[in-house]
């Protein structure tokens, strides 16, 4: 049973979109998540839409987050953005270690570290990604990596700030390539990150956090992935991209 925990559904948007493509889109979903529904909802723009879109979405309910920070506030870090800034353009959210961060852009343990920890502390929600590559599944290393990555992260934390964590399971070799994990694979590895916390915090902040999955979700696939009793709702790419496919999966949701 799911019990207490509210289904999330977020669209992480990438380098994707213009600010008024980012805007339009905003109001298309807050039009077309005007009926009840049950589950919270967010989107992730690009750094440079995050203000328009948190405008556009005023009043919907809608949960607006960056994809990445720094965890320094301010200073010489050229390029960089601070979680302070972030809530100041309206985000109330922020993606950390996505998968294309570690891969591509080589983020390391220790700065998701870092910056989970100031995330938490300047009262921005973290979507704390974790997930293995297709090497590491197929070599039987999915549960050490996964862990490994959920252990680096909240390092030095106790249970009590961590009470609005979101984490997303992310398989690499599932995201953008059209392979989902089956329910079955991403429900074993929800249940293993959920005991990991109650093991290493508590089994009532265990119970309570929400762990998404992402990796290809679409419409087709959404209702099964998210029946798992430990999927409590996903974390879209490139279904986000148009409210007729990013709809659909919060539907799925409740
Ligand atoms: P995808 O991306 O849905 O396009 O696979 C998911 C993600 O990277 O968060």
């Amino acid at each position: 049973m799911k019990t207490n925990r509210r289904p999330f559904v977020a669209g992480n948007w990438k380098l994707h979109m213009t600010l008024a493509e980012s805007a339009a889109l905003a109001r298309k979903l807050k039009a077309g998540l005007a009926r009840p529904h049950e589950a919270e909802v967010g989107v992730a723009p690009v750094a440079t839409s995050l203000h328009v879109v948190s405008q556009a979405l005023e009043g919907s309910g809608i949960v607006v987050a960056a994809q990445n920070m720094h965890w320094e506030d301010r200073g010489a870090y050229t390029g960089e953005i601070s979680a302070p800034l972030l809530l100041d353009a309206g985000a109330s959210h922020v993606i950390l270690g996505h998968s294309e961060r570690r891969h591509v852009f080589g983020e390391q343990d220790e700065g998701i570290r870092k910056k989970l920890a100031a995330a938490l502390g300047h009262g921005l929600v973290p979507i704390l990604c974790v997930g293995e590559q297709l090497s590491d599944r197929e070599g039987g290393r999915t549960t050490d990596v996964v862990l490994g990555q959920l252990d680096a992260a909240v390092d030095g934390l106790e249970a009590e700030p961590l009470q609005t964590l979101v984490i997303a399971y992310e398989p690499v070799w599932a995201i953008g390539t059209g392979r989902t994990a089956s329910p079955a694979d991403a429900q074993e590895v929800h249940a293993q990150i959920r005991a990991r916390l109650a093991t290493r915090f508590d089994g009532r902040l265990a119970e309570s956090l929400r762990i998404l999955y992402g990796g290809s979700v679409k419409p087709a696939n959404a209702a099964e992935l998210l029946a798992r009793p430990d999927v409590d709702g996903a974390l879209v790419g490139g279904a986000s991209l148009e409210a007729d496919t990013f709809l659909p999966i919060v539907e799925a949701a409740g």
